[in-house]
């Protein structure tokens, strides 16, 4: 097979690594607002309630944004689906900047929240669709990557934009900066998808068969692996989506679809967000109380957070899904439950114990990213049966981001009521219901084809065995 195929060339790899872009601002928009909401406080007056609401306006706009992403991306195809989210990421970025008041953030957040949820939607199915088969699993995980190294990213440019105004003795003034700078990349990505192709799959489900194929030309795809691509669009066009369908006439899609929404609830429930969105205030609580402490500590949150990306993108096809996902929440779960136990310890009397804090909340984001963060959308992107793929995922991506707007919107609330300490032993705590979960429903997927996946949950196998 391999002799029939092109080396990659340097145009997919651009094609790749523009429309990733939209995972890089996904990230971008993830962690600048950690940084930021010291500075906003300050200079508006607002409660902490207030904050959650600034965080949780961009998470709900992408509930929206997801939500209406397969009818945009099925009528003006993926490309200009792209485009229009890239403004949408200039226009929003920098209304945030200008926002005179409170609420009028929180209107500019909800709007580019809705660049979030489309790109988020649209980005990787563009990808899987123009990616030649023999990469696409690396393309996808390109994806994931380009979050994290946006998160990252996004911390350097809090850090320094934060340090410059502590500086310059400002006390606002610069998470304007923070927030609008990222219209930058935005234009980047806008430039780029001008001269990408449109997806050949969605050129062939529009009856443009031959622009199509020439998409596949201009990528220098050989003749023979341009005739499989197209014989596998073809096939999987005969495959309508009839997922509304299947929603009410059929209990094992149902059954898929309340895995791929618990999936997701997990994932967010595991706390990873709030250490995203408000790693600076977890960091004074633990005692660090200069501003560039804290926001040297967030960059390495962000950093670590990359890398260990990189033990799932290395492992998860070799160990398989399951075991990467139980390390990796017992992991969660332990670190969480140390982080708690050390900040209800007397931190003043023993400052030792914020490093010690600290440290298991590194392992906390360890644990996180080899396993949780991509296998998540892995598992979400394999056990929808093809009729109802788009549907499946819109609804459990709908899923990832409604919950990470309870959770990003509820935690400083948590901890006024709960306390400090408490909070991150009640996330500590559930982990082992999300273990129990795990051995219950969840199916083993490495090394199988969708469609044995596909037969196995249609004819009415466990959840857990559809990947046997
Ligand atoms: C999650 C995001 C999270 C990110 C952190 C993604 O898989 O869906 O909510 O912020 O990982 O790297």
């Amino acid at each position: 097979m391999q002799t029939l195929h092109s080396k990659p060339n340097s145009i997919v790899y651009f094609i790749g690594f523009t429309a990733a872009l939209a995972g890089l601002l996904f990230g971008l928009d993830i962690g600048v607002i950690s940084g930021a909401l010291e500075f906003i406080q300050k200079d508006f007056s607002v409660s902490d309630h207030v904050l959650e609401f600034i965080v949780s306006a961009l998470l709900w706009g992408a509930v929206f944004g997801t939500l209406i992403s397969g009818i945009l991306s099925n009528q003006l195809g993926r490309k200009k689906t792209m485009l229009v989210s890239a403004l949408i990421f200039i226009i929003g970025s920098l209304y945030c900047s200008i926002s005179n008041s409170s609420n009028e953030l929180i209107g500019a957040r909800f709007f580019l929240g809705i660049a979030v949820g489309v790109a988020s939607f649209t980005a990787p199915l563009y990808l899987s669709e123009i990616s030649p088969q023999r990469i696409r699993g690396s393309m996808i995980s390109m994806y994931q990557l380009m979050i994290t190294i946006g998160i990252m990213m996004a911390y350097f440019s809090n850090m320094y934009f934060g340090t410059t105004a502590v500086i310059n003795h400002q006390t606002g003034g610069h998470w304007r900066v923070m927030l609008g700078v990222i219209a930058i990349p935005a234009v980047l990505m806008f430039l780029g998808m001008l001269i990408l192709p449109e997806s050949p799959r969605w050129l062939f489900l529009k009856g443009f068969q031959e622009k199509g194929t020439n998409v596949f030309r201009r990528m220098l795809l050989q003749e023979e692996e341009i005739a499989t691509e197209v014989a596998e669009i073809i096939r999987n066009l005969e495959q309508k989506q009839n997922g509304f369908h299947l929603l009410l006439s059929n209990s094992n899609f149902r059954r898929a679809i309340i895995l791929g929404i618990s999936l997701q609830f997990i994932q967010q429930l595991s706390g990873i967000n709030v250490v995203m969105y408000y790693a600076p205030r977890i960091f004074k609580i633990a005692g660090f109380a200069s501003t560039s402490g804290q926001m040297w500590g967030t960059v390495i949150v962000g950093i670590t957070n990359m890398l260990a990306t990189f033990i799932a993108i290395a492992f998860v096809d070799k160990l398989g899904r399951k075991p990467m996902m139980y390390f990796g929440f017992v992991v969660m779960g332990l670190s969480m439950l140390a982080v708690g136990t050390f900040l209800n310890m007397n931190l003043e009397q023993s400052p030792v114990l914020g490093y010690y804090a600290i440290t298991a909340l590194l392992l906390f984001i360890i644990g996180f990213a080899m396993s949780a963060g991509p296998i998540i959308w892995i598992i979400c992107s394999e056990i929808f049966p093809l009729g109802g793929r788009d549907l499946g995922i819109t609804f459990s991506t709908s899923a990832n981001w409604i919950s990470n707007a309870i959770i990003g919107g509820t935690f400083l609330t948590m901890l006024a009521k709960l306390g400090n300490g408490n909070t991150f032993l009640f996330y500590g705590g559930i982990q082992a219901l999300f273990i129990i979960f795990f051995v219950l429903f969840v199916p083993e997927t490495k090394g199988i084809s969708l469609e044995k996946i596909e037969s196995n949950l249609l004819s009415g196998k466990p959840l857990r065995k559809i990947g046997k």
